[in-house]
């Protein structure tokens, strides 16, 4: 779904990535972990095509988007998605017109919108704040709300960047539920960057089953019960250091990553 191949990025002298290369499958999420200023955020700007690398490819939808002109990357957007750190609603909007937003945008009528945003917004619990403004719902609800809005328009592709920064574990437990639902259930392929080891563990360690009647539940893998639906990749310094599954995660031997995972 995603191929990054030798992606390098400077801003003036500095250089924030360093040839970057790994891919993502369909329906997978990709863990990003890193310390603070190792590129992650510009990596996700890149992904989203908000800019473009000095150096190297970037194929999604089987197209390098690194060769796309502005009005084709608007394109490309419409089924993209990204979750700011901070949710990043618009203050004087209702819950209701932030979730529609990228609808009302591309020319829905009302009542199409209306349905589609009651329909986003059961799906994180959170139907009843349809007529509140972001400023009446807590930290972990307005989360929430940010991956409600980044459904909207059906994105193959979800981007979150440090969803859970600034919740406490049960809220943060929430925002994990939602981003394995997405993955399992709707087939969104994401890419998740997270400094949070308990997070990166819950998306790699659970999934979501539906059962017959509909209903979602959510089970942790073991020994009998594995399916491999995320990887992940650790950059220290701009560099890729890590790329690889949870097992050979925890079995690398180089010293940072050890430090990082202890
Ligand atoms: N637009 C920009 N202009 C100049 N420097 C930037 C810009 N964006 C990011 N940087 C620098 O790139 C480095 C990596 O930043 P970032 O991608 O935000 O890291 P992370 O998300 O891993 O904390 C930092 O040193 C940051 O100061
Ligand atoms: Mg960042």
């Amino acid at each position: 779904m995603i191929e990054v191949r030798n992606v390098s990025k400077s801003y003036g002298e500095v250089q924030v990535l360093r040839d970057i290369s790994f891919s993502v499958k369909r329906a997978e999420s990709k863990i990003i972990l890193g310390s603070n200023s190792s590129g992650k955020s510009t990596l996700l700007r890149l992904l989203m095509g908000l800019e473009k690398p000095d150096s190297g490819e970037i194929i999604i939808d089987g197209k390098d988007i690194t060769k796309l002109s502005e009005w084709e990357l608007i394109k490309f957007r419409k089924n993209k998605s990204i979750v700011f750190q901070e949710g990043a609603l618009f203050d004087s909007l209702t819950i209701r017109d932030n979730v529609g937003f990228k609808l009302y945008d591309e020319g829905w009528d009302e009542e199409e919108v209306d349905e589609i945003v009651f329909k986003l917004l059961q799906f994180v619990g959170l139907e009843h704040t349809i007529d509140m403004y972001p400023s009446e719902l807590s930290g972990g609800m307005k989360r929430r709300v940010a991956i409600a809005r980044a459904m909207a328009g059906e994105p193959n592709v979800i981007f979150y960047d440090d969803p859970t920064a600034g919740l406490d574990p049960v809220t943060s437990r929430t925002i994990c539920d939602l981003i394995v639902k997405l993955r399992d259930i709707e087939g969104v392929t994401s890419v998740v960057v997270t400094h949070d080891l308990s997070v990166a563990y819950f998306i790699s360690n659970f999934m979501a089953l539906v059962n017959d009647e509909g209903m979602i539940s959510l089970r942790e893998q073991s020994e009998d019960f594995c399916f491999i639906n995320s990887s992940f990749l650790m950059l220290k310094d701009g560099k890729v250091i890590f790329d690889g599954s949870e097992k050979a995660l925890k079995k690398c031997e180089d010293p940072f990553v050890r430090e990082f995972i202890s």
